[in-house]
């Protein structure tokens, strides 16, 4: 019997970009799955021996690395600030735009950071964050929080945050602005690399359905 082939999806803002490009690509969830009131994580799909399991956007990167999952979809912020050997993001969906940026109070916000030697930031994302830093000769020490950092300033956390921006609502309702960009996002098909050799059969095909279905919503644009 073939072991099952598990597609790990992220909750939240993704998702409803993604579920347009996973029934592209030949995928799609059963009734339960778009159930508000189910508890389940892990849902069939029309094609048999295929499941898709709905989880955080970090875990996705965890469960794809470690082989729970052999595919998953996630944003290019999560798969760097990892950096896992064991995944291979082979195609950029052209989903989930976004990107990761510095923000501080708007009274703050006109300070010269070159002239700093460390810096406080709350963040998801404190190895991208070091990494921005470091490249500047500054050395920040991060607080890690899992959500609404905006909150961090004004309650004396850190003055500085580093956050997903898309629309710049957040920011402008807690009276943060942009003080840089990190780097830019989109939403990227990962793939276990050791699946994609033992299992080549069924994910190579698999790989190249998405690639088609990106190709498919850009010419639908
Ligand atoms: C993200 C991010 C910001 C917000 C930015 O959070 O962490 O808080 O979106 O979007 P905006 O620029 O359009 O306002 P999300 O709502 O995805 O939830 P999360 O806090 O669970 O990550």
């Amino acid at each position: 019997m073939t072991a099952p082939l598990i597609i790990a999806v992220p909750k939240g803002r993704i998702l409803d970009e993604a579920l347009p490009l996973l029934a592209r690509a030949g995928i799609e969830p059963d009734a339960e799955f778009h159930d508000k009131k189910s508890r389940a994580l892990r849902f069939a799909t029309n094609q048999p021996g295929t499941s898709i399991i709905r989880v955080r956007a970090f875990d996705v990167a965890t469960f794809v690395a470690h082989g729970a999952a052999q595919i998953g979809i996630v944003g290019s912020d999560v798969i760097e600030e990892f950096d896992y050997s064991q995944i291979y993001a082979p195609v950029d969906l052209n989903i989930g735009h976004c990107r990761l940026s510095v923000a501080e109070p708007v009274e703050t916000a006109s300070e010269d950071e070159a002239a700093m030697s460390h810096v406080r930031v709350a963040t998801k994302y404190p190895h991208l964050t070091r990494r921005h830093y470091e490249a500047q000769g500054i050395q920040a020490e991060c607080v890690k929080l899992n959500g609404a950092m905006e909150l961090a300033p004004s309650l004396g956390l850190s003055r500085r945050i580093v956050d997903l921006v898309s629309s710049g609502a957040t920011l402008k309702a807690n009276g943060l602005v942009e003080t840089s960009v990190i780097m830019q996002i989109s939403a990227r098909l990962i793939v276990n690399r050791a699946a994609f050799k033992m299992r080549a059969a069924e994910i190579v095909p698999l790989v190249e359905r998405f690639r088609n279905a990106v190709g498919a919503g850009n010419a639908a644009a």
